[in-house]
């Protein structure tokens, strides 16, 4: 393994046998398994990821994603299905609750057990321990079984212990975000600490703007794949796109008489999608919307709103029945053609149309992320287009 990679997985897939949603009656349990043996269920594929020595990266995802699994795997926690994972140096993690510690046992026990783990000596352990039970801030609650502790308690301990076996490779869950507001700041304080001591850093959170400002990467996992990794502010703006598209456009189309039935970001107009771009490439941005004939006369502006990082519009092309948007009922197709813009980041596109008085009518997000891999990061753009729009009467 090249020097400089802390940590790697190569080609790692995860399969469960039982997909986990708990099944609660016997017909239940009886259909689980069987569907089980039906559909092997795969929480990771063909995840292949390299993390240089020193960097903190941000791992983003829907819930479900398997962001969990992906560190449990890195951790040496699961065994990957297929696909290896190689790393440099002590790991320690703090992982999902209930993962790591023995409830039977006292908080002090399992500090014991888990630094031995971790490959500290006894002697090591008891040099460290009021420390650690400092950092938790346990008192002499450190005395009784975990299975009594809070959700809070828990994770004190349990980041307490991680940061405290000088390790090399630092692999945290969203746990954080079960401990007070406090203990949050504390955590992030010894992670910035970390970081300044060039330790390797990967951590899953729902708090994108911390990932923004904290992380050097970002990597976005989707049903078990990486769809981005790169720019931290572009990973959270993928992520936010994603999490858009779970949104019905229904909600926001003003009226049903307008459809948008597509998004195509292409090379030229009217060529299958595509989703990476260098700057100064030909770009072609088609929609496909049905209006009906009591919404036509209303259709006065069809906007194009390109979104990069955190939602926010970077370009915009618009058209109006001037320009040549078709004044007939029936499917219009409405290709902006331009060049690609010199813009680094992932980005996603939002259509609206509205009327005379700019009140939307029809609104709608393509699926579709599309990258441009060159370019500046962030900031506004004009970006020259042209268009062409028609219809086909009903
Ligand atoms: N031990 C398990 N057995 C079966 N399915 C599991 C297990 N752990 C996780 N899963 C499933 O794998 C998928 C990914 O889970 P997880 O890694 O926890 O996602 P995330 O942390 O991103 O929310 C989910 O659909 C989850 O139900
Ligand atoms: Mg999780």
């Amino acid at each position: 393994m090249d020097r400089s990679i802390a940590i790697r997985a190569d080609g790692v897939s995860k399969r469960f046998a039982v997909h986990t949603r708990k099944a609660t009656s016997l017909k239940e349990r009886l259909v689980a398994r069987r569907h089980a043996d039906e559909r092997p269920f795969y929480a990771l594929t063909d995840v292949t990821l390299a993390i240089e020595a020193g960097h903190t990266v941000g791992l983003i995802g829907a819930n479900g994603s398997g962001k969990s699994t992906l560190l449990k795997v890195l951790a040496g926690i699961l065994r990957p299905t297929t696909g290896t994972v190689d790393a440099r140096g002590r790991i320690a993690s703090l992982l999902e609750l209930g993962a790591g510690f023995n409830g039977e046992l006292s908080g002090r026990e399992n500090v014991y057990l888990n630094a031995s783990l971790l490959g500290l000596t006894r002697r090591e352990t008891d040099r460290l321990f009021d420390s650690i039970v400092d950092f938790a801030e346990l008192g002499e609650s450190i005395d009784n079984p975990v299975k009594h502790y809070s959700s809070g308690m828990y994770v004190r301990l349990g980041f307490a212990v991680a940061v405290h076996v000088d390790p090399d490779i630092l692999l945290v869950d969203e746990v954080l975000a079960v401990g007070d507001e406090a203990f949050a700041r504390k955590c992030l304080g010894q992670i910035s600490q970390f970081q300044t001591e060039g330790r390797t850093i990967l951590f899953v959170s729902h708090a994108l703007d911390l990932v923004e400002t904290i992380c050097d990467r970002g990597v976005v996992l989707d049903h078990g794949s990486v769809i981005y990794d790169g720019d931290p502010a572009y990973a959270t703006g993928t992520l936010r796109g994603l999490l858009g598209t779970d949104r019905n456009p229904a909600d926001d189309a003003g009226t049903p008489g307008l459809t948008i039935g597509g998004i195509t970001v292409a090379g030229e107009a009217g060529e299958p999608a595509r989703d990476e771009f260098v700057g100064g490439d030909p770009m072609a941005v088609r929609i496909v919307l049905d209006v009906r004939e009591d919404v036509v006369g209303s259709c006065h502006e069809l906007a194009a709103v390109v979104m990069g990082a955190g939602g926010l519009p970077v370009w915009v092309m618009r058209v109006t029945p001037d320009g040549g948007l078709p004044r007939l009922p029936g499917r219009w197709t409405v290709d902006f053609v331009t060049e690609c813009p010199p813009v680094h980041g992932g980005f996603r596109i939002a259509v609206r149309v509205a009327d005379a008085a700019g009140t939307t009518i029809g609104a709608a997000q393509g699926g579709q992320t599309f990258w441009v891999r060159t370019g500046k990061q962030g900031g506004l753009v004009d970006v020259p287009f042209q268009v062409k729009a028609e219809g086909v009467e009903w």
